[in-house]
């Protein structure tokens, strides 16, 4: 059976205001762990409200997350920081970095957070990942001196330099060149390989999705189509990914 890391039961989201837009509908998925899960769907879908969800950074409205045993229902987002923190790395399609910081300091950023000034091995650790990541070379410079590509590896880096057991990235490339966006999705996915880090990414690129091990596509806020693209083979998936139609059932025992 495979190992599951995290898994929503019956997940709804709705955003209240003067109009109140229910978004997410029953969303219930399961993220392998190690694998690459690629979410996809038409723009205004949910993609990013479900990866929001997921990541604990916006509460539920019902339904239930179940991240690695730990059961969270009724989620106090503020609550939840310092379990983010520790399990959680985010990679944002605009990368919120601190611009005025260098390099290393934004990719220490996370340790300060977490207990105030680094140690030493941390420092070291944030270096190892600057180096293995490619960014080592502009430490010491001001992030809003980078190309955007560069600046999205910063953000790499920071978002492993805890070890999250899973990184959410939400169109990690969408504001990058075909070119710096392809480099950064190569690395990603080594990343995964290499590391066996989880990683969930929104993309709407199909191309993209097919490098992942399991596709969800969401329409409406309900989860439409699963794919386990090895199981699917890879000519198979990107059919079923190009059939805009909604048959594809989630897989039994998935609560759909
Ligand atoms: N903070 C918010 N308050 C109210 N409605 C919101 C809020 N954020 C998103 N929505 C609405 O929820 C729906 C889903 O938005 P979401 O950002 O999750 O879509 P998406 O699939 O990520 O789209 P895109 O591909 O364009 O990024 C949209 O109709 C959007 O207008
Ligand atoms: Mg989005």
């Amino acid at each position: 059976m495979a190992d599951i890391v995290l898994r929503t039961r019956n997940l709804n989201k709705t955003y209240f205001g003067k109009v109140d837009t229910p978004v997410l509908f029953d969303v219930n998925i399961e993220i392998v762990r190690g694998a690459f899960t690629a979410l996809i769907g038409p723009s205004g879908s949910g993609k990013s409200t479900l990866l929001n969800c997921l990541g604990l950074l916006d509460p539920q409205t019902s339904g239930e997350i179940d991240f690695d045993g730990r059961i969270i229902d009724a989620p106090d987002v503020n609550e939840l920081a310092a379990f983010r923190n520790e399990n959680i790395g985010f990679i944002f399609q605009f990368h919120y970095l601190l611009p005025e910081f260098s390099a290393y300091e934004n990719v220490l950023l996370p340790f300060w957070i977490r207990q105030g000034r680094p140690a030493a091995e941390m420092e070291q650790e944030a270096l190892r990942v600057m180096k293995r990541i490619g960014v080592a070379q502009f430490r010491d410079k001001a992030v809003s001196e980078l190309s955007g590509g560069q600046q999205q590896r910063v953000a790499i880096a920071r978002a492993l330099v805890n070890r999250p057991k899973l990184i959410f990235a939400d169109e990690p490339t969408g504001n990058l060149d075909r070119e710096s966006g392809r480099s950064v999705l190569e690395l990603m996915a080594e990343l995964n390989r290499e590391s066996n880090i989880t990683l969930v990414m929104v993309t709407h690129d199909r191309e993209v999705a097919l490098q992942a091990d399991h596709i969800y596509e969401l329409v409406d806020g309900r989860i439409c189509k699963y794919l386990d693209v090895a199981k699917t083979g890879k000519a198979e998936a990107a059919r079923a990914i190009e059939d805009r139609s909604c048959t594809i059932k989630p897989p039994a025992g998935n609560g759909a």
